[in-house]
């Protein structure tokens, strides 16, 4: 049941806000078919190490299952769409709303559903990277996917090594590599964020169980500037003690609920 008082409320405190940014995890994206890391049948439920290991941690202690982990993690990348939930935060950067998104999700999705500025912590697993020239090379999804998965299914016993000197080199001759940042590498865009996050006086917490730093100082960083802060999740995370709002749901059915409430105030 969504509880229309407090959609006003968020709605109420946006309209007053001169700096919003929105700090996104992978609940954010669970509404597009890409399931979330720690939730039940998670990859990392699934495979616990990967929690603080990520995903090299999983494949290096199970050999056997990496083509599959992996081929499944592709296929979800590739049938995802921008849900609602994405659409309502390009809306809020369209009405003038929202300045900036910070994510910890590599699936390209905020980029895909039309967002302009989105600071991609953890990289985007769309994009390769050049290991000599550092060159980034974001793919169209349909040849790219068709070529991760021909990668992963060709023929003998699978090695992540191989898989990765058969990625296309850069034009530049390099070996290029998953522009996604995996734990213990340092993330992407940090500075941007930190001041995104420090010069915000709202910031919007959609989809994130907040345990995995450098990201989840995000919130810190806003609160100590004395921002607001409004949550969306279905449950409670370590955010939500801090939070002025928090609603108990699903991404993809409240915000496009508090962008209707939000041109209602702007209405009157
Ligand atoms: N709408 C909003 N939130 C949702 C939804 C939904 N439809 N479905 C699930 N959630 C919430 C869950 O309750 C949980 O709090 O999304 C959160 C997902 O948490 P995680 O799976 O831990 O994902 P995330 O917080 O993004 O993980 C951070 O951990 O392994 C690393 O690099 C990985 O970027 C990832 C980081």
């Amino acid at each position: 049941m969504i509880n229309q008082e407090l959609i006003i409320k968020a709605a109420q405190m946006i309209s007053e806000s001169q700096y919003v940014v929105a700090f996104t995890g992978a609940g954010i994206s669970a509404e597009s078919g890409i399931s979330t890391y720690r939730d039940k049948g998670g990859i990392w439920d699934k495979y616990p190490e990967g929690s603080s290991g990520g995903i090299m941690s999983v494949i290096s202690n199970h050999p056997e299952d990496a083509p599959q982990i992996l081929m499944g993690v592709f296929r979800s990348l590739k049938d995802a769409a921008p849900n609602p939930g994405h659409n309502a935060l390009v809306e809020l950067e369209k009405m003038g709303y929202l300045r900036s998104v910070i994510t910890q999700n590599i699936d390209n999705l905020h980029r895909e559903a039309g967002n302009k500025q989105v600071l991609e912590l953890h990289g985007n697993a769309l994009r390769l990277r050049c290991l000599e020239c550092g060159k980034q090379q974001i793919y169209e999804r349909e040849p790219y996917f068709r070529m991760m998965t021909g990668l992963i299914s060709q023929t003998g016993p699978f090695s992540i090594q191989e898989m990765i000197k058969s990625l296309p080199l850069c034009k530049c001759g390099g070996h290029t590599r998953l522009d996604a940042v995996t734990f213990g590498e340092a993330v992407q865009d940090y500075p941007m964020a930190q001041k995104e996050a420090q010069a915000c006086d709202m910031m919007l917490i959609l989809g994130t169980s907040g345990v995995v730093y450098p990201a989840a100082a995000m919130p810190d960083y806003a609160l100590s500037k004395g921002a607001k802060l409004i949550e969306i999740n279905p449950k409670k995370s370590p955010f939500t003690k801090n939070c002025d709002i928090f609603l108990e749901g699903k991404t993809g059915e409240l915000l496009p609920e508090i962008v209707i409430a939000l041109k209602n105030i702007l209405r009157c």
